[in-house]
């Protein structure tokens, strides 16, 4: 192939910064893909036409047409960011349809329909990457889906979303109100489109019923975990726990014995010397424990424009290799591991 063609669907706040990264990396991306890495299109809605970013790229790369989009030929792998179940879902199975390599960072839309995703990227022999969808820029699904896969994964402990480990982090060190915190988390862009599926939890959820699945080799919905946010955490709660020499965080747990595993996310009084307690800010970090390699920390930071493109463009730089080498799909992940989900308790 003379050149690797993308097509980006989304130009917000995590579109806008991986459009910018291939942009402006192309030199180096060139060079590690072995043929440039070129954006061909950018699928956006009529309203983001409103956006500043709009003005940085040449209005030619802009479509609103679904049929132009995925029927580009020239289009190799196509990147998703535009979040959400729906319409991402449809355009998932479209790319993958076409025989595109598909890179998403979507944690709603890979956790609820992952073994559908799974069985149409196998039937057309291609990739589906989704690094940047737990964890932002922390090197963690591949490390799972490579580096540890020989292992029998005992345990997963984690703080898995920033915007309320920010959140927790500001108000228990400064005492600053939950909104105004809130509030800032959005402005450096951290939370959700809508930021109940952060505070509520149900990000943290999408995120370990990813880890889990690759963990496990197990299909984890988001309905098998159970949830409570940090909504009900009120400023006296860390008042006393720091008079106990506790730290709140909200945490995410994967527990395996002999063969049932236990899936959980909750706001944890965690001692103030213990590792998690002094994750602070948009960090996240994950625990893991596998029977050969003992325990392993992964650490880094968790949301972001700048971290979540990292991850997305190694993943589109993964998918120009093997476009590069036409590899079709080589996900090791399966969904058939044999493990039981145990029943949800409080
Ligand atoms: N809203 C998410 C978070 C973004 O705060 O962790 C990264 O997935």
């Amino acid at each position: 192939k003379d050149s690797i063609g993308i097509g980006l669907i989304g130009i917000g706040v995590i579109g806008g910064a991986v459009a910018r990264v291939l942009k402006d990396r192309s030199a180096k991306l060139a060079e590690l893909a072995g043929a440039p890495v070129v954006l061909r299109k950018i699928k956006i809605a009529p309203v983001d036409l409103t956006r500043p970013i709009i003005k940085e790229f040449s209005a030619e790369l802009f479509t609103t047409d679904e049929a132009e989009f995925f029927g580009n030929p020239d289009i190799d792998i196509v990147v998703e960011a535009i979040g959400g179940e729906f319409p991402a879902l449809r355009y998932l199975e479209k790319a993958l349809v076409a025989g595109k390599h598909v890179v998403s960072s979507n944690k709603e839309v890979i956790s609820k329909h992952a073994a559908e995703l799974l069985a149409l990227a196998r039937k057309n022999n291609v990739g589906l990457r989704f690094e940047a969808s737990v964890g932002g820029g922390i090197p963690l699904l591949e490390p799972f889906q490579y580096d540890l896969s020989v292992n029998e994964i005992k345990g997963i402990f984690a703080i898995i979303n920033g915007t309320t480990n920010y959140i927790l982090t500001r108000m228990a060190q400064e005492g600053i109100e939950f909104a105004e915190a809130l509030k800032q988390a959005q402005a450096l862009g951290y939370a959700e489109a809508n930021p109940k599926n952060d505070i509520e939890g149900n990000d943290a959820v999408y995120k370990l019923a990813i880890l889990s699945m690759l963990a496990f080799d197990t299909e984890v919905k988001p309905e098998d975990i159970y949830r409570e946010g940090i909504t009900k955490l009120q400023g006296r709660d860390f008042q006393y726990a720091k008079e106990l020499g506790f730290v709140i965080k909200l945490l995410a747990i994967a527990k395996e014995s002999d063969g049932q595993i236990e899936l959980r996310v909750h706001p944890v009084f965690l001692p103030d010397d213990n590792f998690l307690a002094n994750i602070d800010g948009v960090f996240n970090a994950v625990l893991t424990t596998g029977d050969l390699v003992g325990d392993v920390i992964f650490s880094g930071q968790g949301a972001g424009p700048a971290p979540t493109s990292s991850a997305v463009v190694a993943d589109v730089l993964a998918a120009a290799q093997d476009v590069a080498s036409c590899v079709g799909n080589r996900m090791r992940w399966r969904l058939d591991g044999g493990k039981k989900l145990m029943p949800m308790s409080e």
